[in-house]
């Protein structure tokens, strides 16, 4: 499987014209790459706009959320149809960030995440601790065990195919956008109990939380990890486009 690299711009950059020079520069830098896959998730207000300028499909694209409902009077929202329908494959759910300053809660983020699923987009789920992860993947349900009749129960929704587009992505909270990465022992260690929890031990599992030049490489080569989730980092061209390529080669 190729390795994922996805690039989170967050609530940046504050023009359309930065956002395309932005985009150019990287889908340019990158387009060499074979062993990787690289995922912009721009704001929404500049995803379309960037899917219909990207026709070779160097980069795939993502939106950094998404409601849980398909339609209707929910102002605001944005809904996982209408980003599939766009031409985007991926979401990320369950940002620490959305959690923090939208009160997004764990049984919020396990609607918009059953919804994304069932859409058929790729989900890049966000976790900072394993209570985080959702009973339905996990092996025993959480805390307070699961029955099998649960078990069935909760992955009625869900068609195999549909969980195999899930990702895990493992941010701790104190090094998101904080320049503190996580160490790649620490990061490691935290992988290994995420594969033990979940049902499907094939969920491929990022890293992110101050990922740089530095210590990208480390978490793929000595974490374990199957691919990146950066913030800050990503909207420097240069340094993204560096850490792409040190990856993709090594
Ligand atoms: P950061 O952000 O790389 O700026 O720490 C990571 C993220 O928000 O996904």
């Amino acid at each position: 499987m190729k390795l994922l690299i996805v690039a989170n711009w967050k609530c940046n950059p504050i023009t359309l014209r930065e956002a395309e020079k932005l985009f150019d520069s990287i889908r340019k830098g990158i387009k060499n790459v074979k062993n990787s896959e690289v995922v912009i998730c721009p704001p929404f207000v500049y995803l379309s706009l960037l899917v219909s300028q990207e026709p070779s499909s160097v980069v795939s694209f993502g939106g950094q959320s998404c409601f849980w409902e398909e339609k209707g009077a929910f102002t605001g929202e944005i809904s996982p149809l209408m980003l599939k329908n766009t031409g985007i494959k991926y979401v990320i759910i369950g940002h620490s960030e959305r959690r923090k300053y939208q009160k997004e809660t764990d049984e919020m983020i396990n609607k918009k995440l059953k919804a994304a699923l069932k859409t058929g987009l790729k989900v890049i789920l966000c976790i900072d601790n394993i209570s985080q992860i959702p009973s339905f993947l996990r092996k025993r349900g959480g805390r307070r065990g699961r029955s099998p009749l649960r078990l069935k129960k909760d992955l009625s929704g869900l068609v195999k195919k549909e969980l195999s587009n899930l990702i895990i992505a493992y941010e701790p909270i104190f090094a998101v956008g904080t320049g503190k990465p996580c160490s790649v022992e620490k990061a490691n260690k935290m992988r290994i109990l995420i594969k033990k929890e979940v049902l499907n031990k094939k969920i491929p599992i990022l890293y992110g939380g101050s990922v740089n030049f530095q210590n990208a490489g480390d978490y793929i080569k000595k974490g374990g990890f199957q691919g990146l989730l950066i913030g800050g980092i990503s909207l420097n061209a240069k340094e993204f486009i560096k850490i792409v390529k040190d990856i993709d080669l090594n």
